[in-house]
């Protein structure tokens, strides 16, 4: 663990590391549980770790932010114990993958699910696919099953459904593509995505009956989060903030400056690399520059313990081709990287 700054919560919890904690930090359990399998976002989390810090930093019914939320571990984290969350991410794939993982699903959406996925597989039995145009960046014999897949995504009646299954495409994406040199065949690709799929309907009904044991009901989950896909520079101006309550918890795993990870590439057998994630997921192939003062974020809270002076700015440069993020003080690289920043309030 690299940087880890805590404050007392409000008398009730003991100035010390608990032994919960301590045996969260040391795990090396695999990550599972509820909806994080979706999508592995590089340099994600342990859930074991953000869901005892929040149990133990926060209470229910207060907000946790993650300022830089990647695949939104802390933010499933935080709503299945109760808590409201605020995710912020200037990636795309960020903001799909975190809203995705905490959207539930009616009996409706999963009925027209299943019956999209049966036709879904009767097409690919027959192998008549509907896409007119083959996909990009992808092993040529893959193609043609994606661009099925992809074209029929579209007659998915509702936003969730189809953001749902993009999902989908995005795990078996992964799972067949990414740092592989054996790539699966289009039948075996098939026959993943089915089982990816029935594992993720059961993922999203598993975080669904927690958030529900710990007080919040199926139709009040959105309610309880705001995500924004944008730069966490400035965000102590966002108007959307207005709609929500202080946040009293910071959990979050900054960018490590100084150290290349492919936030949003595939690495296709070993050496091209790819966009398929932002194509697979219907959105346009960018990155905003942006420049971060970590300073500015915690200040724009006023409520916030401010942090270490030495962490208390840095700037990181994303660009198309792959994030760089660069230090004006490359002494925090070191003491940045696998860091975990708890600022409580
Ligand atoms: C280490 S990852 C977070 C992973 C996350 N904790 C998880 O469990 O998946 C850091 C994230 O910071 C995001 N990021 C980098 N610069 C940012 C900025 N200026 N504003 C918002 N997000 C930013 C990156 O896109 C990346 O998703």
């Amino acid at each position: 663990m690299g940087s880890f700054a805590k404050q007392e919560h409000k008398g009730s919890h003991s100035a010390d590391v608990s032994a919960e904690l301590l045996f969260a930090i040391a795990s090396n359990d695999p990550v599972s549980g509820h909806t994080h399998n979706f999508y592995r976002y590089p340099a994600r989390f342990s859930p074991l770790f953000v869901r005892e810090v929040i149990r133990q930093y926060s209470r229910p019914g207060e907000t946790v932010l993650d300022p830089f939320m990647g695949g939104g571990t802390a933010i499933v984290e935080a709503l299945a114990l109760g808590r409201k969350v605020i995710g912020v991410d200037l990636n795309t794939l960020a903001h799909f993958v975190s809203t995705v993982k905490t959207t539930p699903l009616s009996n409706y959406d999963v009925e027209v699910l299943e019956e999209w996925l049966a036709d879904v597989q009767d097409v690919g039995r027959r192998g008549i696919g509907e896409a007119d145009q083959p996909v990009r960046n992808l092993p040529r014999h893959l193609q043609k099953t994606w661009a099925d897949l992809m074209a029929q995504v579209e007659w998915l009646p509702l936003e969730r459904q189809q953001n749902f299954v993009r999902c989908v495409l995005l795990k078996t994406g992964q799972w067949a593509i990414d740092c592989k040199e054996l790539i699966p065949s289009g039948a075996d690709t098939l026959k993943q995505f089915a089982n990816h799929f029935h594992e993720m309907i059961q993922g999203v009904e598993e975080f669904v009956g927690t958030c529900r044991m710990e007080g919040i009901k199926k139709s009040k989950i959105r309610q309880n989060r705001l995500l924004l896909c944008r730069s966490t520079a400035g965000l102590e101006s966002e108007s959307r903030l207005a709609t929500v309550s202080k946040p009293t918890l910071v959990v979050t795993s900054p960018p490590y400056p100084a150290v290349h990870i492919l936030y949003h590439r595939w690495q296709v057998q070993g050496r091209r690399e790819t966009p398929a994630p932002y194509w697979l997921t219907a959105f346009q192939y960018e990155m905003a520059r942006s420049s971060l003062s970590l300073y500015s974020l915690v200040s724009g809270f006023s409520s916030f313990a401010p942090i270490s002076s030495s962490l208390a700015s840095y700037s990181v440069d994303s660009c198309p081709r792959y994030p760089r993020y660069t230090s004006p003080f490359p002494e925090l690289g070191p003491l940045l990287k696998r860091a975990a920043l708890l600022v409580r309030g």
